[in-house]
């Protein structure tokens, strides 16, 4: 007879949670808050950056083309996979793709950063932004999303995600990146009325891009909020908050959100945004999160992006372990960093980083 595997390892029924789980089930059960073997591991910005595969890839296409043609997508997507088995993969796309399909398209400086293809001004502007059929100019994003999905099959989770109203606002009233960015703050102080129309609109175009990548078949949405930190904690609930809460009330089906916003201290807000699973991010100690965070919500975070550029393999280990070790006894903990990947990221420490994980005990 077949030897099980719970046989083999002389376990009992009862713990069959924790044994063979695929990645794809570990990084679903602790979006879910349940107790698994080991915490799940994916990063903020795995695709592309610092991989050798990514950047062999973008040398014979345009980023657009790489995120427009779902079979690059699909390419750039499963690299960090194949590479480090990650529990989750993530859509490889931008949170800019909303503005372009509202009418603001986007390309990237020679130096660095972003540029919008005009600056958003007024509140005429902000009215002629085309907020219907949104979805329809990103079908594309629904066939990578179908053709990644059917590559992974059940063993790797796949999220998807957007950025925040309140992010995406930024770029858009800035014009693209910017060294301090002032705009967004001024309208929503100086002019609310044209500040609600604008994050109502972008609110919408946000549910429908979630909602495509959703009955597209992804397992989870992260929901962007990097800008989010920008705020004063008094603000945030008015300018953010309760749109990244108007977004995930809306979402169609019962997928888990992880809420990652940058910077921001307002918990009140981020725990009654709906979401599943607050993102933390490297400028908090993970212990004080903790306390803010109720336990039925799960936890993704938070080590500090700058050890895998600057580091070496056994300082990245050292400090995995002690978040594992201070996560240990809490159920939905999910390993990520506390922003993206640096682009001069060590792969040695990513390996090191990964290899941690994925052998705790
Ligand atoms: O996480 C992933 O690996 C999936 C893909 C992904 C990209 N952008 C690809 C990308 C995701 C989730 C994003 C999110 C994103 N995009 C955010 C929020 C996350 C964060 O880091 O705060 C923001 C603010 C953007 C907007 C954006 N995209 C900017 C300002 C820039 C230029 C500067 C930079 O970060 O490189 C981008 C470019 C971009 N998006 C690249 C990639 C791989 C680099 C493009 C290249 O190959 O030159």
């Amino acid at each position: 007879m077949v030897q099980t595997a719970i046989e083999r390892a002389g376990r009992k029924e009862c713990d069959l949670p924790t044994l063979d789980l695929t990645p794809r089930q570990r990084m679903l059960n602790a979006l879910r808050g349940q107790t698994v073997d080991r915490p799940p591991i994916w990063l903020m910005r795995q695709a592309g950056r610092c991989l050798p595969e990514y950047r062999a890839l973008r040398e014979r296409h345009s980023f657009r083309e790489l995120i427009q043609n779902p079979e690059l997508a699909a390419e750039v997507t499963l690299q960090p996979i194949r590479r480090f088995n990650f529990d989750a993969a993530i859509l490889f796309s931008d949170i800019l793709v909303v503005p372009e399909a509202l009418g603001q398209g986007f390309r990237f400086r020679d130096r660095g950063g972003v540029e919008m293809s005009y600056r958003l001004a007024g509140v005429q502007e902000i009215k002629n932004l085309n907020d219907a059929n949104v979805a329809e100019r990103l079908q594309y994003v629904a066939d990578a999303v179908r053709l990644i999905k059917s590559l992974l099959g059940s063993r790797t989770a796949l999220l998807g995600f957007a950025g925040s109203p309140w992010t995406l606002a930024n770029f858009m009233l800035e014009g693209g990146s910017a060294r301090h960015h002032g705009e967004a703050l001024t309208l929503f102080r100086s002019d609310r009325k044209a500040f609600d129309l604008l994050a109502g609109k972008l609110a919408h175009a946000v549910i429908d891009f979630l909602n495509l990548q959703i009955d597209a078949g992804v397992d989870a949405v992260q929901i962007f909020d990097s800008l989010g930190g920008l705020l004063p904690c008094d603000d945030f609930a008015k300018a953010s908050g309760q749109w990244m809460a108007m977004v995930i009330a809306s979402l169609r089906r019962n997928v888990p959100v992880i809420v990652y916003s940058k910077g921001t201290r307002d918990w009140k807000s981020l725990v009654a945004s709906g979401a599943e699973v607050v993102g933390v991010d490297h400028e908090i100690d993970l212990a004080e999160a903790v306390k803010r965070i109720p336990a039925d919500m799960a936890i993704q975070g938070n080590l500090n992006p700058e050890l895998l550029r600057v580091g070496a393999p056994v300082e990245v280990k050292a400090e995995a372990a002690r978040l594992l070790n201070l996560m240990r006894a809490r159920p939905g903990y999910i390993f990520n960093l506390g922003h993206g990947v640096p682009p001069e990221a060590k792969l040695e420490n990513l390996e090191a980083l990964v290899n941690t994980v994925q052998t705790f005990v």
